[in-house]
């Protein structure tokens, strides 16, 4: 599978993390792209659809990758119209323009639309029913999205992390290095996945024209919270045995996360011919990148 270094992308939500890691895979390609910030298109707003044709009329973009969303899963719980407005009305707009345009597009979703009571990886198909607001608001997303662009792909991952560790793992290392200890769920799985691994799997994606509907990508492996937390400290050179297992029942966390949410790839590896890279691999070269 060949990526296509002639299409023009634009990102949507380019400062983003992933938009970032997109930015970075679109240089490094030499492949032409333009990114749109929060002050370009307020994708919250009525206008996101008309503001979104034009960022991508003035670069003459043959497809748009929507990477912006509302990613506070626990301030989800408190203003559910707020995340909904980004997560189903942006991707409304992202799906509205490009069927305007006649681009392709691509937007990204999560494992939350799951409510974790199956005990193997779901696939594309498998029934969804969200146990949390943010879950709520991205399947709204996915539905508004495909119904509008039946062409649209909706590429599903979980449990991100970033450059030198952002989010989970920097936030165990940080509560790990002030507090000396710290605890983490050991009944809560999936799949941990970097941004910089996704952002190369969606822009491989782009060379797949005729793939639509939904499609998963998640690195390999399937871990607890807890051995998840670990690995980390073991990676960063800090003692694994710092990190205490708790039951979920005593997470202080506002929003219900599924108990079990490994997504399965085999659509993805079918389409592309590509395995996701291994999550351990993924964490030690996020943990040797700059942040
Ligand atoms: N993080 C995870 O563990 C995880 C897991 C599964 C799926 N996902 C999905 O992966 C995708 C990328 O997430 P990420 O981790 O890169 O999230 P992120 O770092 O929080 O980036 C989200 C981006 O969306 C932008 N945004 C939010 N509200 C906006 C608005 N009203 N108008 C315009 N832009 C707005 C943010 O802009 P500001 O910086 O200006 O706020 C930010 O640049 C999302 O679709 C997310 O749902 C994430």
């Amino acid at each position: 599978m060949s990526e296509s270094p002639s299409l023009r992308v634009l990102v949507i939500g380019a400062s983003g993390r992933l938009g970032r890691e997109l930015v970075a895979g679109l240089r490094a390609r030499r492949m032409p792209w333009r990114g749109t910030t929060r002050s370009d298109v307020d994708m919250a707003a009525p206008d996101a659809a008309l503001r979104i044709e034009q960022c991508a009329r003035s670069f003459d973009a043959d497809v748009l990758i929507n990477a912006s969303a509302w990613t506070a899963v626990d301030a989800a719980e408190a203003d559910e119209a707020a995340a909904l407005a980004v997560n189903a009305g942006g991707a409304e707009a992202v799906a509205e323009a490009a069927a305007r345009l006649g681009a392709r597009a691509l937007h990204v979703s999560t494992d939350y639309v799951f409510d974790g009571r199956l005990r193997r990886p779901y696939r594309e198909d498998d029934a969804t029913a969200p146990l949390n607001a943010y879950g709520r608001t991205k399947l709204a997303g996915e539905e508004r999205f495909l119904r509008r662009l039946r062409s649209g792909l909706v590429v599903r991952t979980a449990w991100l992390f970033g450059r030198a560790g952002s989010g989970f793992p920097a936030a165990i290392l940080r509560v790990v290095r002030e507090r000396g200890r710290a605890e983490v769920v050991d009944d809560e799985w999936g799949r941990p996945t970097s941004h910089a691994d996704l952002a190369a799997a969606l822009l491989l994606l782009l060379g797949c024209p005729e793939l639509h509907g939904i499609v998963h990508f998640c690195n390999r492996g399937v871990v607890s919270r807890f051995e998840q937390a670990r690995e980390v400290c073991r990676q960063a050179g800090v003692d694994p045995e710092l990190v205490h297992p708790v039951s979920r029942g005593l997470s202080a966390r506002a929003a219900t996360r599924p108990a079990y949410s490994a997504l399965d790839t085999t659509r993805y590896t079918a389409a592309t011919g590509e395995q996701p890279p291994d999550w351990r691999d993924a964490l030690r070269r996020a943990l040797a990148q700059g942040g």
